[in-house]
């Protein structure tokens, strides 16, 4: 069975602009499609390759094993400053995150990530964390329940839900038995029925995750990293994380982010970025018919401009004090 069929891998790889010799992240390498992709593209790259799941650090290392220039790193890219310095690297040339979850978790019959499999209620990416759907489901109390189905789900049946599922005489231990709970709430066999067991699960596995909480920081120190020149490319397929991906490239395009009323800068921020995608692309419809899951795909890119040095830095703060002094005096 395949894997993970890598998403707008053409888009990405032109994006990331690969140049000989450069230092490259996938931050996401699962079964390793976009991390071939890159090495077929331009051999000569060094390229880090991290994944929290082993499995796909398994895969990866064997679709990648005609490549020397390839490291594997089985870690949360949340580490991707501590791995990197581990190794010593400073700045890389570009990094590629591809969220969320690939095919080879939702279709593999023990990592209960799908309703469509019956098994034990786990979803953990990394199967060394101890806190998994089990115990989210069988501890939370349902109004922690419901505001996760409500955040990260957009469920309209999440408080019906998350009181069934507090109802349940004995715990819930499997993807089915959850399944059968969500059905005694919506019905089954009906479309409405199929979306809201994609949203429950789609939820719980953000959360158990911590999809959302480790994204915005580690995004951060991924533009930090970036050398001149260096791109970043994201693909996400959730609303939230779209959002998150969108406000993190704004913020890293901005000169400054004191209140606009500030007469003086002091937020110590410049301007890192220079967006390359001012909508997100999304998938052809070739690419969504040949592969379903490209559907919801939405791709940002962005490029990290020059540091400023100390005279441009202070040039540009005294040029913002005249302008904010200059409007005062326009005001009065
Ligand atoms: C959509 S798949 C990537 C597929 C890959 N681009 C390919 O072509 O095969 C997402 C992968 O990211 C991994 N992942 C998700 N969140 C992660 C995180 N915080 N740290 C490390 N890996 C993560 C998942 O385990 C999964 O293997």
């Amino acid at each position: 069975m395949i894997f993970h069929t890598p998403v707008m891998a053409e888009k990405c790889i032109s994006y990331l602009n690969l140049r000989a010799g450069k230092i490259y992240v996938d931050a996401t390498t699962g079964g390793g499609g976009h991390s071939l992709a890159m090495l077929k593209s331009e051999p000569s790259i060094r390229l880090y390759c991290f994944d929290q799941d082993m499995e796909a650090i398994e895969e990866a290392s064997k679709k990648l094993s005609n490549y020397e220039n390839v490291e594997l790193i089985k870690a949360n890219f949340q580490q991707l400053r501590t791995e990197l310095a581990y190794r010593k690297v400073k700045g890389i040339d570009g990094i590629l995150f591809d969220l969320g979850v690939s095919s080879h978790q939702l279709n593999n019959e023990n990592r209960g990530f799908s309703f469509e499999k019956d098994a034990p209620l786990d979803m953990r990416m990394d199967s060394s964390q101890e806190y998994s759907a089990y115990d989210a489901v069988n501890e939370l109390d349902a109004k922690e329940l419901a505001r996760i189905f409500r955040d990260y789900g957009e469920e309209l049946n999440a408080f019906r839900i998350a009181k069934a599922i507090e109802r349940s005489p004995k715990p819930v231990n499997t993807t089915g038995e959850l399944t059968r709970i969500i059905e005694s709430v919506v019905g089954k066999g009906t479309k409405a029925s199929l979306k809201t067991k994609v949203r429950i699960f789609q939820a719980l596995r953000i959360y158990v995750n911590k999809e959302l909480e480790v994204l915005a920081s580690t995004l951060k120190d991924a533009i930090n990293l970036l050398n001149p020149k260096g791109r970043i490319v994201v693909l996400s397929y959730h609303s939230l994380e779209d959002r998150i991906v969108k406000q993190e490239f704004k913020r890293a395009e901005q000169e400054c982010i004191c209140p606009p009323r500030s007469l003086a800068c002091n937020c110590n921020h410049h301007k890192q970025l220079v967006i390359l995608t001012s909508k997100p692309i999304t998938a052809s419809e070739e690419e969504i018919l040949a592969n379903p899951r490209s559907r919801s795909a939405k791709l940002r890119a962005a490029e990290k401009v020059k540091e400023e040095n100390k005279e441009e830095k202070t040039y540009r703060k005294s040029n913002r004090q005249k302008t904010q002094e200059e409007k005062c005096v326009a005001k009065s």
